[in-house]
């Protein structure tokens, strides 16, 4: 590894995916959220590294594989892909794609399992067990005779089961916790930890006989791992644990994103099993919050499940990701709007960042033979062009410590409206008919704020950044954000025709008969005055 990175190197987890149901927008947000976070820290200088994938065992994709007639491997390895393609489309720059039937995993599960020792003994279980959660309820656990999600529970008597001591871990957790050795962000989250971990804990039930379809527990074939234990190995497996040397440089800067359901399984069971194992813990976990549709939770039953697939096809890639991590103070639950979306991806994108862009290259291109100018900037823009070089360094504790993408997105923000402003307020079109020397050095100016913004923006936007760096001819070199102080546009290249980088989304006549998009498009209308003017 490169000694010389700016910071200690980021590794960054998404949570792997369950493959017995659809990619919904839940999944694209983590990905795209560890995505922006990853890309950040790469631009930023720092070594990075991103892991997702797809969590395959468990006796829900058994039966869903049965009931499709299908072997539970070939289900998982067709519903896997689909999750893999999410990425993909969703621009995620992931480094490995893992998936938990791989042999190289099993390996893992089994040397983890081995390391655990006498940690680990066997006993019976009895108890209420959830399979739509893969885990048991204790009995003042459960609401209205349902798991606390919602879930139906059936009681299985006295099986026998391996146990994790979870039980003894309870004081070293606590103090990873309170001495932030471990990081749980939000501090909101860290808080609710703390409080569950004041009660007692009880050992973990670690493995299961009524089912296949998993690792089997070593020595023991009757037992198959407890799905979760599996599934939390993964962070290790995808860094070549136990082998690749390298693997323990990369964990000291493990940060596991995950949604606020599933933090206890990453802040009580993995960081102990770790410590028993003789391991070091996770460096960080983030919980993000949910995504509600309209303000009700989203659900097949309700019939109001986002698409992220129909995202993309309608908003287009740059804004679905702008609007997901610009909408909600990340940890916080988001509600999903269309109404939001279009008035982000036109009141904001299209009118502010483009417009902009749209109106510099639209005169160099007429005015000044489409030629880039010299760095010589008009003196009044002196304050917006420091605020914008100084992005980088705005940014990069929102993004990289506190996950803030929202105010990290404002601070870019805060900038295109200055830039609009003064653009507006200088009127080079005026001054091309009485000061043509300064109306250079105001497009100069305006063209390198462009620059940095852009710049700025490639780890949420990175397909919409590209183009307006292709277009104002930033060489490929110059992208990362070192460069925003270190270079500036290059003068006397030929700029192409300017192209719009951020059109405006119209919805399809389809959509707009449709009661609710008619509904969607009057509000983005007045939304769109309240973004112009308030935003
Ligand atoms: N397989 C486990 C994770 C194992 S990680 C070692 C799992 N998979 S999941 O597919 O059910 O969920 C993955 C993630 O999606 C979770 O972080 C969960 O919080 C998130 N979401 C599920 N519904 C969501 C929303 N409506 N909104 C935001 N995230 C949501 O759990």
């Amino acid at each position: 590894m490169d000694a010389s990175s700016a910071s200690a190197p980021l590794y960054i987890t998404t949570p792997i995916y369950y493959v017995n149901a659809a990619p919904h927008i839940g999944h694209a947000y983590t990905s795209i959220a560890c995505d922006a976070a990853c890309r950040f820290a790469k631009l930023d200088g720092t070594e990075a590294k991103l892991v997702t994938g797809t969590d395959e065992h468990g006796q829900k994709v058994e039966e869903s594989a049965a009931s499709q007639g299908c072997e539970p491997l070939e289900f998982a390895t067709q519903v896997s892909g689909t999750f893999r393609d999410l990425a993909e489309s969703y621009a995620v720059d992931y480094d490995r794609f893992i998936r938990t039937t791989e042999p190289e995993h099993a390996l893992a599960v089994e040397k983890l399992w081995r390391q655990l020792g006498s940690s680990i003994y066997l006993g019976t279980y009895e108890g209420w067990y959830c399979v739509r959660d893969e885990c048991y309820y204790a009995e003042n656990e459960l609401v209205d005779g349902k798991a606390p999600t919602g879930a139906e529970v059936e009681w299985r008597a006295k099986e026998p089961s391996y146990f994790f001591k979870l039980s003894e871990y309870r004081e070293i957790l606590v103090d990873l916790y309170e001495s932030d050795k471990v990081q749980i962000l939000p501090v909101s989250r860290k808080n609710e930890v703390l409080s569950f971990l004041k009660n007692n804990l009880t050992d973990l039930s670690i493995s299961r006989t009524t089912f296949d379809w998993g690792v089997r527990v070593p020595d023991d074939p009757d037992h198959v791992v407890y799905v979760w234990i599996d599934a939390l190995t993964n962070y290790l497996t995808a860094l070549g644990w136990p082998d690749d040397p390298d693997w323990e440089t990369w964990w000291a800067g493990s940060t596991h994103v995950v949604g606020k359901d599933i933090l206890r399984f990453h802040a009580v069971y993995w960081p102990a099993i770790l410590v028993a194992a003789g391991l070091p813990p996770p460096s960080k976990i983030v919980a993000h919050g949910w995504w509600t549709k309209d303000g009700q939770k989203i659900s097949k039953s309700l019939g109001n499940v986002v698409d992220p697939n129909d995202l993309l096809d309608t908003y287009g890639l740059d804004a679905s990701r702008y609007f997901m991590l610009s909408e909600v103070p990340f940890g916080k639950d988001g509600d999903f709007s269309d109404r939001e979306l279009l008035a982000a991806a036109n009141g904001y994108l299209a009118n502010a960042v483009g417009n902009l862009a749209q109106r510099i290259c639209t005169m160099l291109f007429k005015h000044e033979d489409g030629l880039t100018p010299e760095n010589d900037y008009d003196e009044e823009a002196e304050n917006l062009i420091e605020m914008a070089r100084a992005l980088p360094d705005a940014m990069r504790p929102l993004v990289l410590e506190d996950f803030r993408f929202d105010l990290a997105l404002l601070q870019v923000e805060e900038v295109v409206r200055a830039a609009n402003r003064y653009f507006d307020s200088m009127a080079p079109w005026n001054l091309k008919k009485t000061d043509t020397d300064k109306m250079v050095r105001v497009l100069a100016a305006s063209l390198e704020v462009l620059r940095c913004v852009a710049i700025a923006y490639q780890p949420f936007m990175p397909t919409a950044s590209k183009k307006l760096l292709d277009q104002i001819l930033v060489p490929d070199d110059q992208r990362s954000f070192e460069c925003i102080r270190s270079a500036a546009i290059v003068p006397g290249l030929k700029l192409s025709k300017p192209q719009p980088v951020f059109p405006r989304v119209e919805l399809s006549t389809e959509s707009e008969s449709s009661g609710d998009n008619k509904k969607s498009k009057k509000n983005a209308a007045a939304s769109n005055k309240k973004v112009s003017s308030s935003r």
